[in-house]
């Protein structure tokens, strides 16, 4: 039997190195993530970098060599890890260099017993502190003032995939990506609303026809806006016979030959 200590543990632990605590102060308090704290499956603790430096002051500094913007130091940094370090934990820096966030690397975090999150800020951090680090995480290929709206991300992202932090229990299992294609449209009432009718099947009572009608859905628009999520997974024999309904059906609504979304601004 699993001792008073062990059943008390949080399935995982998620301490936070920041400049701004008060950053978190929110979002800890709403959603999967207070859901999963309330629950104790999750426990996040933040970590003030100014109080492991010599001086409140002592955070940042001008980088060797010249050159615009402030260095985080190592040692406030270094010293903080160091301080919630166990065997079980990973060591995430976030930073615009670091490999892009996805569902399966969400998935392995959420897996995970401790995780160790750097926010960095300024122009970034000293290149030492990278041999305290595991990964690096970026959350797009655009420049963030700092990691903590990334690591906001990475907390609601993970705190989805822990027992009792949704409302509706499988919801993350058909979640898009879970599935491997985008979601199907929805609709909520009214029936009508300026001109525009949900569509007759929803409202039809049939369960069949609607999981059918959903699906269509679903793989017409992945194909339309996501066709790289397509290549990497077989369709069905149904899946295919669908996608093509749907194609056939999206041109005799709009008179025009289906293509996918341009990409980029
Ligand atoms: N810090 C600055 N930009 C970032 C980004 N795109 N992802 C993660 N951390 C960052």
């Amino acid at each position: 039997m699993a001792s008073d200590s062990q059943e008390r543990r949080p399935r995982l632990r998620i301490d936070i190195i920041t400049l701004f605590p008060e950053y978190f102060a929110f979002p800890l308090k709403v959603g999967p993530v207070r859901r999963a704290i309330e629950h104790g499956t999750l426990e996040v603790n933040l970590l003030d970098l100014r109080s492991f430096a010599d001086s409140p002051k002592e955070v940042d500094d001008y980088p060797y060599g010249g050159g615009a913007g402030m260095v985080l130091k190592p040692e406030p940094i270094v010293r903080a890890i160091e301080s919630v370090h166990t065997p079980e934990s990973l060591v995430i820096l976030f930073s615009p260099q670091g490999e892009r966030l996805n569902h399966e690397r969400v998935k392995d975090l959420a897996g995970r017993r401790h995780l160790i999150l750097i926010c960095g800020r300024y122009k970034g951090v000293d290149e030492r502190v990278r041999r305290w680090v595991d990964l690096e995480i970026s959350i797009g290929d655009y420049v963030l003032s700092g990691g903590e709206p990334a690591a906001l991300v990475l907390l609601d992202a993970v705190a989805r995939w822990l027992p009792d932090s949704l409302g509706d229990k499988d919801s993350a299992l058909t979640d898009s990506f879970e599935t491997g294609l985008l979601d199907a449209p929805l609709y909520t009432r009214p029936p009508e609303f300026r001109g525009l009718k949900v569509p007759e099947v929803l409202r039809s009572g049939n369960h069949a026809e609607i999981r059918r009608w959903r699906r269509k859905q679903a793989l017409l628009r992945t194909l339309l806006r996501r066709p790289d999520l397509l290549e990497t997974q077989p369709l069905s024999e149904e899946d295919q016979r669908l996608l093509q309904e749907a194609l056939e059906e999206f041109q005799q609504a709009s008179g025009e030959e289906p293509r996918p979304k341009e990409e980029g601004p």
